[in-house]
């Protein structure tokens, strides 16, 4: 008996550390995904500069993306899906920090709006926190493969401060910097044309001065030093080097491609560009079957230079721009097999989308149109608050949990994709003052309303316009209080400098605001007054406190990413393959399929 009951007694000891034991291995089960209630898998999937009226499912009959629009009538599509700048470096930052671009510093004060060298030291400050980031914590396995365009180191070359792997990501290949016209020769420079354009001028002057000295002092004319000449020729070669260094090389320093934080191909290759992201972006899938993964699929298209895949050259009706759309459409249709083959399709949220609006313009007489096409809303990439360069394509599908073939007009921000996210993975930590809203319940169809009552709209860091969806109202009104100024006045953009800029005489501020109600005048072509508007004065209001009390949230000031002097290139923290400066690397690609 008083066996028995010590022996209880042990057992009774021993089972809540037995139970204990159990649930300890349940959970590193639940990490390792053998767990029948499993994380989901999330591939977002981003183009660069596609236009909303790009897509079939958007409403375009001439262009052929049936697998785009598969995903859409499989899923949820949304028609007011706004990204939170009209350009990539801020709009990215935005969409993979769940905030506003100029809470991390990485909104513009002036002419420079996005990253414009590798070899500069801005980018997304160490101390941010991506969804990648929190959901990596959350035991997820994953992974960037494409564009990045966010940085990559601050004080010297490898201390990657600002890179992928920094960031969240375990495993990145791709771009560090992004797809541009500087990568393929004759193409033309995208970069500071008018200061390239200035020293080139610059030395041309020093080379006739220094030509003319010489000829003057070897005719006798005049009295010539020899010490100014030599301090002119100088002189010649340092402004030479000065332009030629970092914008003449522009494609051996910014076009490369990086594996986790090894330079693998420099400069790139930019042919095989397509087959090569698609390839990893599909390898990734299949090494994680077994494991909850994020994949954030960051395409090269649709920004220029267009490739010129022989598989789709010429077969569009609207150019090479329009067949690089099909490629792209293409590329979206190998990433739905891949995860439908696999098996993955009920337990993946797949996620389709472009960082802003169309680059309108981007066109020559020789290709045509060179950027996308943003349907009926007005302006495009770099024109602030007008609809056309933020209202993108968004388009959620999991079969397993989202109706088929739903719509959903509310507004939406890319910003909300952050604390879905987080509460698709069960993040329940604290964290940071979010600007995005969780998006299930509107995707479920559990909310008819969207969170967003208000949006704000950035040029730069300049606080461009609001957006008003006021409760029980189809309505959803704009107010403008400032807009870019086209150039030449008159054009539908910028077509002098190619993007507008945000500050000083390249903007005209209006007082009163201008306003639209884009429900009812979705191209904002007719701004109300108040006697076409019997709520005007209620709206101004509505809207100045909004963005009083959303100023009122942006108190602790970071530094800016984006001045001068962390966007000039600096040689010490140029990512090179080989012994700077004679970097050079191709990828080995034996062991692709
Ligand atoms: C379809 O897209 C192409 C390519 O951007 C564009 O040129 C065309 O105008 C679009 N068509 C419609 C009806 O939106």
């Amino acid at each position: 008996m008083a066996t028995l009951k010590k022996q209880s007694k042990d057992v009774g000891y021993k089972s809540p550390l037995l139970a204990h034991l159990l649930s300890l291995l349940l959970a590193a089960g639940d990490v390792t995904g053998k767990e029948v209630d499993r994380k989901p898998n999330f591939v977002l999937m981003m183009v660069d500069d596609l236009g909303i009226g790009d897509v079939g499912c958007y409403g375009n009959d001439t262009v052929r993306t049936p697998n785009i629009d598969r995903l859409a009538s499989e899923g949820v599509k949304l028609t007011q899906h706004i990204a939170a700048a009209p350009l990539c470096t801020p709009s990215r930052t935005a969409f993979m920090t769940g905030r506003y671009a100029l809470r991390s510093g990485m909104g513009s004060t002036g002419h420079v709006q996005v990253l414009l060298f590798l070899g500069g030291s801005g980018g997304l400050p160490p101390s941010e926190t991506t969804f990648a980031k929190r959901l990596q914590q959350q035991g997820y396995t994953t992974s960037l493969v494409g564009k990045w365009h966010l940085g990559v180191n601050c004080e010297h070359r490898g201390d990657h401060c600002h890179h992928p792997n920094q960031h969240g990501f375990s495993y990145f290949y791709g771009l560090p910097f992004t797809l541009f016209n500087n990568c393929v020769p004759g193409e033309g420079s995208d970069v500071l044309v008018d200061l390239q354009h200035a020293l080139q001028n610059l030395t041309m002057l020093l080379v006739v001065g220094l030509f003319t000295l010489v000829c003057v002092r070897v005719c006798g004319l005049l009295e010539v030093s020899l010490w100014l000449l030599v301090a002119l020729w100088f002189l010649t070669i340092l402004a030479t080097a000065v332009w030629y260094i970092p914008f003449e090389l522009m494609p051996t320093w910014n076009c490369i491609i990086m594996r986790n934080q090894e330079v693998i191909e420099q400069p790139m290759t930019v042919e095989t560009l397509p087959q090569r992201l698609l390839g990893e972006a599909q390898n990734f899938i299949k090494r994680n079957v077994d494991r909850p993964f994020l994949l954030f699929f960051s395409l090269a298209h649709i920004h220029t230079p267009l490739f010129k895949t022989p598989a789709f050259a010429g077969k569009s009706r609207h150019g090479r721009y329009g067949d690089n759309l099909e490629e792209v459409d293409w590329i979206i249709g190998k990433m739905t097999e891949t995860v439908d083959s696999l098996g993955l399709a009920n337990n993946t949220l797949m996620y389709f989308t472009s960082d802003h609006g169309g680059h309108l313009e981007d066109a020559d007489s020789v290709i045509g149109q060179k950027g996308g096409w943003n349907s009926i809303y007005k302006g495009g990439k770099a024109m602030g608050g007008w609809e056309g360069g933020i209202r993108v394509p968004g388009i959620f599908r999991w079969p397993g949990r989202l109706a088929a073939g739903k719509v959903v007009d509310e507004p939406t921000s890319l910003m909300d994709l952050y604390p879905t996210l987080k509460y698709l993975a069960k993040d329940t930590q604290p964290d940071r003052q979010l600007d995005g809203y969780n998006l299930m319940p509107l995707l479920e169809g559990k909310v008819e309303r969207s969170e967003h009552q208000f949006m704000f709209h950035y040029c730069g860091i300049y606080l461009n316009a609001v957006r008003w969806h006021p409760p029980g109202s189809d309505s959803v009104f704009k107010v403008h209080f400032f807009t870019p100024n086209f150039s030449p006045p008159g054009a539908g953009g910028c077509y002098d400098t190619k993007v507008c800029l945000c500050h000083g005489e390249h903007v005209t501020h209006h007082n009163p605001p201008l306003l639209y109600d884009l429900f009812h005048d979705p191209s904002e072509s007719h701004p109300l007054t108040p006697d076409t508007e019997p709520r005007y004065a209620e709206i101004l209001e509505q809207t100045a406190k909004a963005a009083e009390r959303h100023q009122n949230t942006l108190t602790n000031k970071p530094h800016s990413q984006m001045t001068w002097d962390k966007i000039l290139w600096r040689p010490w923290l140029q990512p090179c393959c080989g012994t700077f400066p004679f970097c050079g690397c191709k990828e080995e690609t034996t062991h692709m399929s």
